[in-house]
């Protein structure tokens, strides 16, 4: 049964401390809960506890053991009646976290102890009231064998530890922030440790610690100097200083998700935490970067002001992502972030947004909560947390900020408050900007230009239309600002402007154009919108090359190589203008970051062109790419050639800049590997490899290609890394997307493989997800194989890890995105795992959805 935003209501009770007891044990742990809870308002009400999967041993009201015609036990609850207004509450429960393989609650991840509790977690470990408003104070001492766990971690500071009988030993924390049961942890094993220390601009010293497996202590350096600079950043940027005086992540093997913003004590992925030049590429120090700074920064968006209930999640996730943007950006180029966040929308978040679990970034209707933590409410959140900070400006947004932690520092509050804390602060009227919050879909800019060379006049108008292109009604209208760039076609100078469409439709003149000035619209791409202009081929030429914002040199480049990637859709045999080998030669030889040219010749991704057209056939559309690529790579043979060699020549690079030179380097090797005898390009590139960067991307091109040194680099490589966890996830990843008719018998073989365990969750998305989204040609296939080998492992997944496989089936429950052969195929596929005996909430949500 589905729960509402609009049926929110205070909590009956609250539980103001809680201390807690865990002995650990893999099969039976046992854990101790004394709560004070306090009933809220007058009511007459029994107290219910949430509480799942767990075996209760006693509880406790005061110093009253109750029997159990004293309470009603179900599933999902415990519920105590009372006439009490007060009173101290113990109960013990009893848990397995040796057999808990969906990984929410307390669970082993290889030899150690670690919780997820968000979104409702806790549960799975003792009844309580598992909902962000009721906060309270943790008190937490944990009891393990002192030779298997000398590191016994959870929130707070070190209270007290000390020696028991039998080799075991404990150790108390106390957090004395109030905080909902979501934000608590508890960590126990062997680790490693990384030990740094940060002295904030409140003159705190805080130790900082790094936990990692036995063994990889060095691949924690970039983390550990990742964190460092978000502490930096975020005193500079917004004055937020950490408040504790420890810090500790834990890097565990087994995840569901990224990382766990817990307070004091973040568990996080090791994918995001580990790393060294041998093993992980640039971009895993990209993301290890960004995800070490977005938890830490949850530590004031999200845990000293959080959610007051799991509708609000974008509350804490957009500002959080919007902030780990802005961080990355100031980390390294602004520009190429910004491209990345944008692919992210336009090849996800906008087929999330018209599918069938389309839902405003604040939704209204949940069924299964971890079905929302979304790239809706976490990167269209972003967006229009971006969108405030456009209107208001950098000043206008820190003062909102400022307000919002004067008003709601350890509240648990709501989307609203933060939009009014912003308004306010700023003096800015953002009643219909809210708008943002309650509608989904994505909105379309349908953009026309007039110019009148009698009055020298240029007429832009824009209006706002809803997915299926018609126009908003006033009451629907958003507030959305559209940066714009006029550049005069002489001079090539560009005006850079702000305009806020708030109606239907909107007009602007602009004076004093001796000639149509050419427009580069959605500078910075101000809004999460799709923009239907028709510019000519000549008019993007001219931005790619003058317009002064980055993403509208680049966005032009991709909006020219869509044009022809459609026609070639539509007409297998179109043949493509040399003006395009022209316009790529200029941009090849234009002086521009190398990381920013590389940005600008990579094609568009399956997903951007295929949210494009209509009911799409995905053949055709991989087909189409690998035409405009070997059509390109043809052309500009002889530049890309020299370019490639020129960057493996350079020496004396700094660090970004060699990242830099390797991007370029790489998209032009992905390029020529797709012309004939590129074989040997690419093996010398593979033996020659000095990092993970270079390793893959000659991989990847031998996989792409189906060339025909792959096997045996792939062995090789295999026998380098097979130690290696992560490496083996980049493996497996390479396996499944290669291009090649007998991919389903290496699949079988691969899922076979002694390294292969779909219980790693890491492992199941690097095979599984890989073949999904980076082979399209296959999963795609006409027979419906890809279809059916994907059902077969969301089947497995489904008892499981129901987390995983609700991920995993996002493309089949799209299916309306494909042609009407593949939607029957697809469907075949929903509709039998709709009929699986022991479906879990999470897949029986959207299979409804996908559905009905
Ligand atoms: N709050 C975490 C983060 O954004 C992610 C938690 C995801 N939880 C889930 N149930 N999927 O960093
Ligand atoms: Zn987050």
């Amino acid at each position: 049964t589905p729960r509402y935003l609009a049926d929110y209501q205070v909590s009956a009770f609250t539980i103001s401390t809680i201390d807690l007891t865990f002995e650990l044990d893999d099969t039976a742990t046992k854990v101790t809960s004394v709560m004070s809870v306090k009933r809220q308002g007058s009511h007459k009400q029994a107290l219910v506890l949430d509480g799942e999967h767990l075996t209760l041993l006693s509880v406790k009201m005061d110093e009253c053991l109750l029997s159990a015609d004293d309470y009603f036990l179900s599933d999902t609850a415990l519920e105590i009646p009372t006439q009490a207004d007060e009173f101290l509450l113990t109960i013990v429960t009893e848990i397995n976290p040796q057999d808990n393989t969906a990984l929410e609650g307390l669970f082993k991840s290889g030899d150690a102890f670690c919780t997820q509790c968000e979104a409702e977690g806790f549960r799975r470990i003792t009844y309580y009231l598992d909902r962000p408003d009721v906060m309270a104070v943790f008190t937490t001492k944990v009891v393990a064998a002192k030779d298997k766990y000398p590191y016994l971690l959870s929130n707070g500071n070190k209270i007290a530890t000390g020696e028991l009988g039998d080799g075991k030993h404990f150790v108390q924390w106390h957090d004395p922030f109030p905080k909902p049961s979501y934000l608590f942890a508890l960590v126990a094993g062997d680790f490693d440790l990384l030990q740094d220390s940060y002295v904030t601009s409140e003159g705190r010293e805080v130790a900082l610690e790094i936990f990692v497996d036995k063994g990889n202590l060095s691949k924690a350096e970039h983390a550990m100097a990742s964190l460092k600079h978000a502490m930096a950043w975020d005193e500079e940027t917004f004055s937020l200083a950490y408040d504790l005086d420890i810090y500790m992540i834990v890097a565990v093997d087994f995840f569901n998700m990224g990382a766990m913003e817990n307070k004091g004590l973040n568990v996080f992925n090791s994918k995001y935490v580990l790393a060294d030049t041998e093993s992980a590429t640039d971009i895993d120090y990209f993301n290890i970067e960004a995800v070490i700074a977005h938890e830490y920064f949850h530590n004031w968006t999200g845990n000293r002001v959080t959610c007051r209930d799991w509708f609000q999640l974008s509350l804490k996730e957009g500002l959080t992502v919007f902030r780990d943007q802005e961080f990355s950006g100031d980390m390294n180029s602004k520009t190429v972030a910004r491209i990345q966040n944008v692919r992210v929308l336009r090849s996800q978040q906008f087929a999330e947004d018209a599918g069938p679990m389309a839902h405003p970034i604040r939704p209204e209707k949940v069924m299964e909560m971890n079905n929302f933590y979304t790239l809706t409410v976490y990167e269209k959140g972003a967006e229009v947390i971006r969108m405030i900070h456009t209107l208001l400006g950098g000043e206008g947004f820190a003062k909102g900020m400022a307000l919002y932690f004067e008003r709601f520092d350890g509240m648990a509050v709501t989307c609203d408050d933060f939009v009014n804390a912003m308004a306010d602060a700023s003096g800015t009227d953002l009643s219909q900007f809210k708008r943002w919050y309650s509608q989904s879909g994505t909105p379309h800019l349908k953009v026309r230009e007039a110019f009148d060379p009698e009055t020298s006049q240029y007429q832009l108008t824009i209006s706002q239309q809803n997915q299926a292109g018609e126009t908003f009604a006033a009451e629907d209208c958003l507030h959305i600002p559209v940066k714009i760039e006029l550049i005069d076609a002489d001079s090539g100078i560009g005006q850079g402007q702000l305009l806020e469409l708030t109606g239907p439709e909107q007009t602007w003149t602009f004076a004093h154009y001796q000639a149509k000035p050419v427009v580069a619209l959605l500078g910075d791409f101000s809004a999460p919108v799709k923009v239907d202009f028709e510019q000519t081929d000549l008019a993007l030429e001219v931005l790619m090359l003058a317009a002064r914002d980055g993403f509208c040199r680049w966005d032009a480049g991709q909006k020219l190589l869509c044009r022809y990637l459609h026609k070639l859709v539509a007409e297998p045999d179109y043949s493509l203008p040399e003006s395009l080998i022209t316009i790529f030669s200029k941009i090849l030889q234009a002086d521009s970051d190398p990381a920013f040219t590389a940005e600008q010749l990579t094609l568009p991704a399956f997903g951007e062109v295929a949210d494009q057209i209509h009911q799409v056939d995905p053949v055709a559309l991989v087909n189409a790419q690998k035409k405009l690529k070997h059509f390109l790579a043809a052309g500009l043979q002889q530049q890309l050639t020299a370019c490639y060699h020129n960057c493996r020549q350079k020496t004396g690079l700094s660090q970004q800049q060699a990242i830099g030179s390797r991007a370029l380097k790489n998209i032009c090797l992905s390029y020529l590997a797709v012309l004939p005898g590129a074989e040997s390009l690419v093996t010398d590139q593979f033996g020659n490899a000095a990092n993970m960067t270079d390793t893959l991307a000659a991989l990847n091109a031998a996989a792409f290609n189906n060339l025909a040194g792959f096997d045996s680099q792939m062995s090789a490589f295999e026998s380098k890394w097979h130690d290696t966890p992560l490496v083996m996830d980049k493996w497996f990843t390479i396996g499944a997307s290669l291009n090649s008719a007998d991919i389903f018998e290496r699949l079988e073989a691969l899922l076979k493989h002694p390294l292969f365990s779909i219980k790693n969750p890491n492992r199941a998305r690097s095979l599984i997800g890989a073949f999904i989204s980076a082979n399209p040609k296959y999963f795609h296939c006409q027979t419906g194989r890809g279809y059916r080998f994907l059902a077969e492992q969301i089947k497995r997944l489904n008892e499981i890890n129901p987390q995983v496989a609700s991920r995993l089936i996002t493309p089949l429950i799209q299916y309306k995105e494909y042609d009407l052969t593949r939607q029957e195929l697809m469907l075949e596929q929903l509709k039998a795992l709709r009929a699986l005996p022991q479906l879990s909430r999470d897949l029986l949500e959207k299979l409804d959805a996908a559905l009905n």
